[in-house]
């Protein structure tokens, strides 16, 4: 049985790289991926080139040229074609190659890059890396209609794991000098509860005057969260690691107008304000206060608008690498990070061993314990 640290690994030959290349996985925001351009990739400890062609539609292949290796992302797009920019090799959106430009068309067709299956949804754009045909595509009926959905996305220097722990009790200390109590003082929970659910586990945190607060874990890399009474908003998302000690966060938020018209303003504003729109980025000023230079206390004026990514980033970048992860001290109120770590390695073994899965869906229960 490999370490539980080892187990957080998924890059190509791994127990866990294995087990979420059978998944369906968000890797850019739509919207960043304009008509005739090529993005470089990297998920799961492997890169690719996404490109979007002159019509429309997104492909992901392979990310270097079978020729000699130039990553294709620098070629051109033509049509729902790709040309490499180092000896114009070209190929279609099933890797086939169609041209080799000093060759006959006998040569082209001997060539053969991998290309994956691409989906676009809520505003994400979503893959397959495994083998044989994908699953079925996971939709959410939730967030699809009757409210407005922002989509938006961040890098943290850490494995997804640690993003995957982070935990209810965090929030009046993490965020203490953050827009969420603002006008409001920090209340640590009296009781923390998780129990394994249809779709992942729930994380029950119960505070002082009866008030219960869910926030869900979609297995194995999603969480939402959803407060209609408190917000009048959904939030989902999905964390995909880039390599074992960097991940994406890929999330999106749905308001709905009962929030009415003052509370629907700010939440547009906290939405424009993010992602290095307003102020410096969260990553450098993360950095700056790991490296003791900048106190999270200090941070103003712009530079307070992405307060909650800059305070997660320093919490949980500032865990260090998993495998430099040496003793811990979990307690009872930890029971939300145990069960998440015994059911992955329960998934991920199961799956090495070629026992049967887990069929996870977001049954109603599920979309129900969200409201208490
Ligand atoms: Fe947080």
């Amino acid at each position: 049985m490999p370490d539980l640290a080892d187990l957080f690994r998924t890059g190509p030959n791994t127990p866990g790289g294995h087990y979420m290349r059978t998944l369906w996985h968000p890797i850019i925001i739509a919207s960043e991926l304009k008509p005739g351009w090529a993005k470089p990739i990297q998920i799961l400890g492997e890169k690719f080139t996404l490109y979007r062609g002159e019509g429309g539609a997104p492909y992901l292949t392979a990310f270097r040229c079978a020729h000699r290796g130039l990553q294709l992302s620098v070629g051109w797009i033509e049509g729902d074609t790709i040309r490499c920019r180092f000896h114009g090799w070209r190929y279609d959106g099933s890797g086939q190659c169609v041209e080799v430009p000093t060759e006959d068309a006998a040569t082209a067709k001997t060539v053969r890059l991998r290309t994956y299956p691409v989906r676009e949804y809520l505003g994400l754009i979503f893959t397959y890396l495994g083998d044989g045909d994908a699953p079925e595509f996971p939709r959410f009926a939730d967030f699809e209609s009757g409210g407005e959905l922002w989509v938006e996305a961040y890098t943290r220097a850490c494995n997804f794991v640690i993003n995957m722990e982070n935990d209810p009790v965090h929030i009046p200390f993490a965020h203490r000098e953050s827009e969420l109590f603002a006008n409001k003082a920090p209340e640590v929970p009296v009781k923390v509860d998780a129990e394994e659910t249809d779709w992942g586990i729930d994380i029950r945190s119960t505070f002082a005057n009866g008030w219960v607060h869910t926030n869900q874990r979609g297995w194995p890399n999603m969480t939402c969260f959803k407060s209609p009474r408190q917000q009048h908003r959904s939030h989902l998302t999905w964390r995909v690691p880039i390599d074992d000690d960097s991940h994406w966060s890929f999330q999106v938020d749905i308001m709905y107008d009962t929030a009415g018209p003052e509370k629907m303003q700010e939440y547009r504003r906290r939405h424009e304000a993010r992602g290095g729109k307003l102020g410096r980025s969260y990553i450098e000023l993360g950095e700056a206060i790991l490296r003791g230079e900048l106190r999270i206390q200090d941070i103003d004026g712009d530079d307070k608008a992405n307060m909650i990514w800059i305070q997660d980033y320093v919490t949980q970048v500032g865990q260090g690498p998993i495998s430099e992860r040496k003793s811990e001290h979990l307690i009872r109120a930890d029971i939300g990070l145990l069960l998440y770590r015994k059911l992955w390695e329960r998934e991920v073994m199961a799956y090495a061993e070629g026992r049967p899965l887990k069929k996870w869906h977001r049954s109603a229960a599920v979309i129900d314990s969200e409201d208490e």
